[in-house]
């Protein structure tokens, strides 16, 4: 293999008054093998590699690969733009904990099991655009404690749950046949009341139902009874008080949770996880 990697040493200015430079200098180790023919990630790839492009080949990300990545651990941006990935299987980027950027984009991933982003703590942006990305379980977030852009654009997706991303600044949704039947208000009440940006807001549109199409995700009106109608988040674990129901827009499904579950609940508190997941 044509060894491309660059290594790039940064000693910012005022470190050098610095006396251990071990600790001081950030050292870049850049390795570009786009359109190499690969069907597996190279083993032989310095071990200090800090950022890896690997597009345009035909990567499967197998269990193979995603032993090899193991060695990388030093990678802060992994680039696998177009490859032949169809499953993000658990792990796969199990030792990337320093991954700050991941792209994925343009394969034909359908299936991400539940743990496939496990370990990925720092990662600050994910790219899974132009994959075939039908259903989202929230939970296979649940790692991303950094996130802060996601893009998903050009998927299958019609229904999203709303994902537990507190510090996503930045969403990228459009290019989905959007399905803004009721289930989908919970998606628009988080792009309102979280800081998240909806890139392409005026383009990321509804599909179905036909008299809703051409309008936003974000602003299209949902009738009063899909309000009434929003799946409860609360469930019996939590432990929450409820003294009385007022004023309240979710009064009638919160009516119906207490008569259902036999709880007492705030209101405030009742309201406020609706509001927000
Ligand atoms: C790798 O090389 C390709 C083609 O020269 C370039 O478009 C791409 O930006 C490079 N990747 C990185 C991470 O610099
Ligand atoms: C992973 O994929 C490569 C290339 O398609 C193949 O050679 C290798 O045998 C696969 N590994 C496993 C464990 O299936
Ligand atoms: C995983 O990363 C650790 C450092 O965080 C490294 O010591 C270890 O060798 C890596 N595992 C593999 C299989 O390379
Ligand atoms: C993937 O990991 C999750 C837990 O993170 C586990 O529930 C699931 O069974 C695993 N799936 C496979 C195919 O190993
Ligand atoms: C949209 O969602 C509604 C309610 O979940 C469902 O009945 C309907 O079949 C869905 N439509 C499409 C085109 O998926
Ligand atoms: C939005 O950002 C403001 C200011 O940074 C912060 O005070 C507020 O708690 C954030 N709201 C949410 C829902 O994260
Ligand atoms: C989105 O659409 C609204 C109304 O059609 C328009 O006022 C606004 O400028 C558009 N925003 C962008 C970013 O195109
Ligand atoms: C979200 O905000 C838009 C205006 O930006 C509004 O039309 C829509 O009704 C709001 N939706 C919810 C659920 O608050
Ligand atoms: C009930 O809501 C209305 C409109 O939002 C508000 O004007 C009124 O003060 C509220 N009453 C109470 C008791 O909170
Ligand atoms: C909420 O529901 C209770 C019981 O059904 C009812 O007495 C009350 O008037 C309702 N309040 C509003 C604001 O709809
Ligand atoms: C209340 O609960 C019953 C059964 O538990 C259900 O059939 C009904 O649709 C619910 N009504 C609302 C407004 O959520």
């Amino acid at each position: 293999m044509k060894a491309t990697c660059i290594l790039i040493l940064f000693w910012p200015l005022f470190m050098l008054i610095l006396s251990d430079e071990s600790q001081t200098f950030k050292t870049e180790v850049k390795c570009n093998f786009t359109k190499q023919n690969y069907y597996l990630i190279p083993a032989d790839i310095n071990k200090e590699v800090t950022v890896l492009d690997l597009s345009y080949n035909q990567i499967t990300l197998n269990i193979t690969d995603t032993s090899i990545l193991q060695m990388y651990y030093l990678l802060t941006e992994l680039y696998l733009i177009e490859n032949s990935v169809i499953i993000l299987c658990n792990n796969s980027f199990g030792n990337l904990s320093n991954l700050r950027i991941l792209n994925i984009c343009r394969n034909s991933i359908h299936i991400i099991q539940q743990g496939a982003f496990t370990g990925l703590t720092k990662l600050q942006q994910l790219y899974l655009c132009q994959n075939k990305i039908l259903q989202l379980n929230p939970d296979i977030f649940v790692p991303l404690k950094s996130l802060k852009l996601l893009n998903l654009q050009g998927n299958l997706i019609s229904y999203f749950d709303v994902p537990q991303l507190f510090h996503l600044e930045l969403i990228i949704l459009h290019g989905n046949p959007w399905n803004c039947s009721c289930s989908l208000l919970n998606l628009q009440n988080w792009l309102n009341t979280s800081n998240v940006t909806l890139e392409n807001e005026n383009i990321t549109m509804c599909s179905y139902p036909d008299i809703l199409k051409y309008y936003s995700i974000k602003t299209v009106p949902y009738k009063a009874e899909c309000y009434s109608k929003l799946p409860s988040p609360i469930t019996e674990d939590l432990q929450i008080n409820f003294q009385s129901i007022s004023n309240s827009t979710f009064n009638s499904s919160l009516n119906n949770l207490t008569r259902n579950s036999g709880n007492v609940l705030d209101t405030n508190i009742a309201e406020d996880s609706i509001l927000k997941n």
